[in-house]
Order: structure tokens, then sequence, then C-alpha cells
């Protein structure tokens, strides 16, 4: 018989991103609404080594739902790698009566939350990260703020790179993956668009590229360089230098995660956050919560783990056609 769950505690790991509040509101009021305690743990997986757990309810997520980060603090916790670690973190929910946790981040959170699960204590993982970059969803908590926040920074590039008659390369986020260099590059009609995923370090293509579209009367040249490839200031130098044209990188950083969230992260995250709370209040556990072809669902962890998404090439070849 599947365990009975009273109380539960939600947590927020690995980097932050825009949403995760309204995922947190989620739990906590569809879990109450479900007839259980909810308990809030600050700074992930490390508060809950230190025991940083607070009792939430109804109010305690009031006036968050438009604010960027994470009202419960996070953190990147490498000790919970560790098995004795683990036990100890289950110990702990043991004494507190926390018979589950939802854990909202990235894959890396999800092996936390793994972990916890094999050692007794219910788990249910939401995705939470600007990167996109979890297989087993179509969707992550953050993306489209991220996004949305570096388009418009972008634009702004681009104005000014056009005055000066610049090449610009402008450096996003995205950790190993490259969509938000994908989505910016697309949206911002970038005339090259670096991800890890398909570049091959050929920069004579790029030098030529810029040439030629200069021939042709561009005034500028915008580089969406992702993350996962990264050096922009070394490549702006070694580009000004091949194509006689002033290059500046400009990497944009984590202005990138903050912000308020926009109306689709908060939608997404209210629902997930009411699917995880409602499925670990049904007893499953080792599950994360996914938006797969049109969908919300969930996978078994150890199965999302597994997956493996790729870049759509269509996507990619249509973003670099159109801004030539
Ligand atoms: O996962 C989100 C992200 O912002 C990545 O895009 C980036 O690689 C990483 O986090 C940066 O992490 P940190 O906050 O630890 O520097």
């Amino acid at each position: 018989m599947d365990k009975e769950i009273r109380k539960i505690g939600v947590l927020t790991s690995g980097g932050d991103a825009p949403g995760m509040n309204a995922a947190i509101r989620a739990v906590v009021r569809k879990s109450i609404v479900n007839g259980l305690e909810v308990v809030g743990i600050e700074r992930g997986f490390l508060g809950l080594l230190n025991e940083e757990i607070f009792e939430m309810n109804k109010r305690s997520v009031s006036d968050i739902i438009q604010q960027g980060g994470t009202i419960l603090g996070t953190a990147r916790c490498h000790e919970f790698r560790e098995e004795e670690v683990q036990e100890q973190a289950a110990q702990i929910c043991r004494k507190h009566g926390i018979d589950g946790i939802v854990v909202i981040g990235g894959d890396g959170s999800y092996r936390g939350a793994q972990a916890l699960a094999r050692h007794g204590i219910n788990t249910i993982g939401i995705p939470g990260t600007i990167d996109l970059d979890i297989a087993c969803t179509d969707y992550t908590i953050g993306f489209d703020t991220a996004i949305n926040t570096a388009m418009q920074a972008i634009d702004k590039v681009r104005d000014t790179s056009s005055s000066h008659e610049r090449c610009s390369i402008i450096e996003v986020m995205g950790r190993g993956a490259g969509y938000i260099a994908l989505w910016c590059g697309m949206a911002n009609g970038a005339e090259d668009i670096l991800i890890p995923e398909t570049y091959d370090y050929d920069e004579q293509r790029i030098v030529d590229n810029i040439i030629n579209n200069r021939k042709h009367g561009k005034k500028h040249h915008i580089i969406i360089n992702a993350e996962g490839i990264g050096h922009s200031t070394s490549m702006a130098r070694r580009i000004e230098a091949a194509t006689g044209i002033e290059t500046r990188a400009t990497i944009l950083g984590y202005m990138q995660r903050g912000g308020s969230p926009s109306c689709k992260d908060r939608f997404y995250a209210s629902i997930m956050g009411a699917y995880a709370a409602d499925i670990i209040s049904q007893g499953k556990s080792n599950r994360v919560v996914a938006y797969k072809n049109g969908e919300f669902c969930d996978f078994d962890i150890e199965e999302a783990l597994a997956m493996t998404k790729k870049i759509p090439d269509y996507q990619y070849e249509v973003a670099l056609e159109l801004s030539r």
C-alpha cells in the first residue's frame, strides 16, 4: 500500500528561475486544499541538512506570484551526492514528520530527489530552469521569461551595433544547451547562432559571412553565442583582426535569470505545482512533472534522466536562413 502522506516540504534547488515562486505558491496552496500540512525548506538540499525548515500556510505565499527569484532561496549542494549525507537528510525529514518533498529545479536537483526517494522519503520534481535542457519535458519554468529578457537586451545591443556599424557577439546562458541561443537568435534576427550542439569551431566561415554581409549592405552583424561555447571576448578580438570590422562582445549573464516571470511562466508553474501537490498527496514518489506533446504528465525520475532531446534541426536552419 502507498505510504500515507500527511506533511510535505517544498524546496528550490540549483539555479533560480523566474516562475519558481508561482510553483511554490501552487504547491503550498494545492497541498493545503488536499488536506496536507506544508513546510518550506530554505536553501535547497543544503537548508534541509541544516534543518532550515518552517511551517507554511496559504498566507505564506501571498504576493509572490509576480516576484522573480525564489522566496525559499536556493543553493547547489555537492555533498548531497554522498550516500551518508542522503541518509542524514532522510533522518531529518523523519524527525520533522516530513513524508514527502517537492523539489523544484533541474536535472541535478532530480538526482537529489531520487536519492531521497531511495531513502524512503517520497519525492516529486518540478522542472525549474531557464535552460530548457530537461529531456522529459518540452517546457521548463523560467525559460520564457529568460528568453524575453535576453531578447530585449539583444535588441538594445543591436541598436548601438547598427549605429556604429559593428559586429556584436552576444553571449547568452544555457549551460551545455543552445535553446536560449536558438530562440533569441530567431527572435532577434541574428546573422549567426552558435550553439554547442552544432558548432564546428570554423571561425573562417563566420569571418566570410561577416565580410559577405557587409558587401551586401548589412550595417551590423549579430552573433548569438551560447554559454556552452563561451569565449566571446577572445572570439571578438580574433574576428575584428580577421575582418577589420570593429567587433564587441557582450555577455548578458545573470540578468537573464532575474525579473518578474512572464504570464506563460506563471501559468505553467502554477499547473505544474498543483500537479505535483496532487500526485504527492496520492502517495506517488520518485516522479517528475513534465509538459509533453501539449499535456501535463509525470515520469519516473530514472526514466526522465535517461531521456535525451535534440535541438530541432529545422528550427535552427530556418533561423539562419531568415537572417541572410
Ligand atoms: O541553469 C541555469 C544557469 O543560469 C545556466 O544557464 C548557467 O550555466 C548556470 O545556471 C550558472 O550557474 P551559477 O549560478 O551556479 O553560476
